[in-house]
C-alpha cells in the first residue's frame, strides 16, 4: 500500500532519516516508535509531503507520490497530530466538515456522516456537534480530530502521537477504541510513538528506528521473541513477553521430540523405552509421525500380557493443542483438567500430525523463566533485563 524506496532527509548536509525502504501494507497498523529526534515525524510528513525527501521514492497503490496532485493525494490521507490541530473558532462540527464542505458533498450527507463519525469515536453528536473545541477535554478534543481523520473515508490515516498528551486513562481508552474501531475498519495506519506500551498494544507491526534508520521492522510477536540486535530488545523491554503472555505460543514451549513410540510395539517394549528416556508416559505414532494414543505407565503397568501391541491398550481420547495456542488457555486447559491429573498435553497440527508436547514441568520452566534464585536471601527474585530465550 504505501512503499518508502531509499528514503534520504537531510538538514544542511545532515541526514535526520537515511535510506529508509519500508513496505506497509493495506490494512496494517504500523507503529513507527523510537526515541525523541529519531526522525518519526519526518518519515510520516514525507507520506502526505509535508516534509520533500532529499532522495529516495515514496509510492502508494504503486503510484509514486510526487507524481500525484498534492490536494488529491491528501484527501486520501487523514491526519491526527498530538495538539489535535482543530480550529479553535470552528465547532466540532465545521471542524468535522471542513474537507468534505470544500469538496461540495451533498449537505444531507455530510450532516449525516458527521452523526455516525461522532458514534464511531464514543461522542454523542447531540451534545458535542455544536461546542467549540475549548469546551471539550483533551481526550474528548482528541477524539473529534480521530472523527477529522475518518471524515473522507480516506485510505490512510496518519497519526502523530495523537494520545500522548493525554492522561493515562483518556490515552488507554482512546487505545482501546482504536484498536477496537482498525479491527472493523481496516485501514492503512502509520501511527507514530514514543511509547512501546501503546505501540504493543495497538500495533499489527512495529518499526523501531534509531538514529534515522530502521534497526528492526516486524510483526510485534516476532520483534519480542526475535529482537534483531541489543538495541531493539533494550528498547523492548527484555522481559516485555511477561506483559503480554498470549504472544507465548505452545510451539514455543513444547519438547519438540517427545518419546514415541509405535502403535505396533509390546507393551514390554513400551516400559522399557520408559525407562530409557525417564518418562511416565509415550505418545503412540504412526508411520507418517500422526499420533494415535498415548500410553502411560500406569496402564503399562497393570497389564497382564505385557506382549500385546500397544495399540489395543493405548488411552485413544485426550486432549490435544494446536501449535498457536498461547499459554493463558494451556494453563487454564491444564487447571481444568487438574483433577485428571492431566500433567501432558500432545500439540499437534493438521492431520494430528505430531509436533511436540506440553508437560506441566515444561510449563513450569517456561513460567519461571524471568525469575532466578537469588544466593543472598534464597528466594526467587524477577531479574530485569534477563534475555528471553523464545
Ligand atoms: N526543519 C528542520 N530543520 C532542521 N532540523 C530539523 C527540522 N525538522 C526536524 N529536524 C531534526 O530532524 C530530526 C528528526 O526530527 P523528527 O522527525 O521530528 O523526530 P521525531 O518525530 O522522531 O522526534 C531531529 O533531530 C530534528 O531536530
Ligand atoms: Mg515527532
Amino acid at each position: 500500500m504505501i512503499r518508502f524506496e531509499g528514503i534520504t532527509k537531510k538538514y544542511d548536509g545532515k541526514p535526520v532519516v537515511s535510506d529508509i525502504t519500508l513496505e506497509i501494507s493495506r490494512g496494517d497498523l504500523v507503529v513507527l516508535i523510537g526515541q525523541s529526534g529519531c526522525g518519526k515525524t519526518t518519515l510520516l510528513k514525507i507520506i502526505n509531503r509535508l516534509i520533500k525527501p532529499t532522495s529516495g521514492r515514496v509510492f502508494i497503490q504503486g503510484e509514486n507520490i510526487f507524481d500525484k496532485n498534492v490536494i488529491d493525494l491528501r484527501r486520501n490521507i487523514g491526519y491526527v497530530i498530538q495538539q489535535t490541530g482543530l480550529f479553535p473558532h470552528m465547532t466540532v462540527r465545521e471542524n468535522i466538515e471542513i474537507v468534505p464542505r470544500l469538496q461540495k458533498k451533498n449537505r444531507a450527507a455530510i450532516a449525516e456522516k458527521s452523526i455516525a463519525l461522532m458514534q464511531m469515536v464514543g461522542l454523542n453528536p447531540e451534545l458535542f456537534l455544536d461546542r467549540y473545541p475549548y469546551q471539550l477535554s483533551g481526550g474528548q478534543q482528541q477524539r473529534i480530530g480521530v472523527a477529522r481523520a475518518f471524515a473522507c473515508d480516506p485510505d490512510i490515516i496518519l497519526m502523530d502521537e495523537p494520545f500522548s498528551a493525554l492522561d493515562p486513562i483518556s490515552r488507554n481508552q482512546l487505545q482501546e477504541e482504536l484498536a477496537e474501531l482498525q479491527s472493523r475498519l481496516r485501514k492503512t495506519i502509520v501511527f507514530v510513538t514514543h511509547d512501546m506500551d501503546e505501540a504493543v498494544k495497538i500495533a499489527d507491526k512495529i518499526c523501531i528506528l534509531h538514529q534515522g534508520r530502521i534497526a528492526q521492522y516486524d510483526r510485534v510477536e516476532a520483534i519480542m521473541k526475535n529482537p534483531a540486535s541489543d538495541f531493539v530488545a533494550e528498547f523492548m523491554g527484555r522481559n516485555r513477553i511477561w506483559s503480554s503472555p498470549e504472544f507465548i505460543r505452545a510451539k514455543d514451549i513444547m519438547i519438540a521430540d517427545p518419546a514415541c513410540t509405535g502403535a505396533d510395539a509390546s507393551i514390554l517394549r513400551c516400559m522399557e523405552k520408559m525407562r530409557l528416556r525417564q518418562v511416565d508416559s509415550l505418545l503412540v505414532t504412526d508411520k507418517a509421525g500422526c499420533l494415535q494414543g498415548i500410553i502411560s505407565a500406569k496402564q503399562a503397568q497393570s497389564q497382564g500380557d505385557k506382549s500385546a501391541p500397544v495399540f489395543q491398550v493405548m488411552q485413544k481420547e485426550f486432549e490435544t493443542l494446536s501449535p498457536d495456542t498461547n499459554i493463558v488457555e494451556i494453563l487454564t486447559l491444564m487447571n481444568r483438567h487438574s483433577a485428571k491429573a492431566l500433567s501432558a498435553i500432545p500439540v499437534t497440527g493438521e492431520n494430528r500430525r505430531l509436533e511436540g508436547l506440553i508437560t506441566r514441568s515444561s510449563l513450569l520452566t517456561t513460567l519461571s523463566q524471568p525469575y532466578l534464585l537469588d544466593g543472598d536471601t534464597n528466594t526467587m527474585v524477577y531479574k530485569e533485563g534477563l534475555p528471553c530465550t523464545f
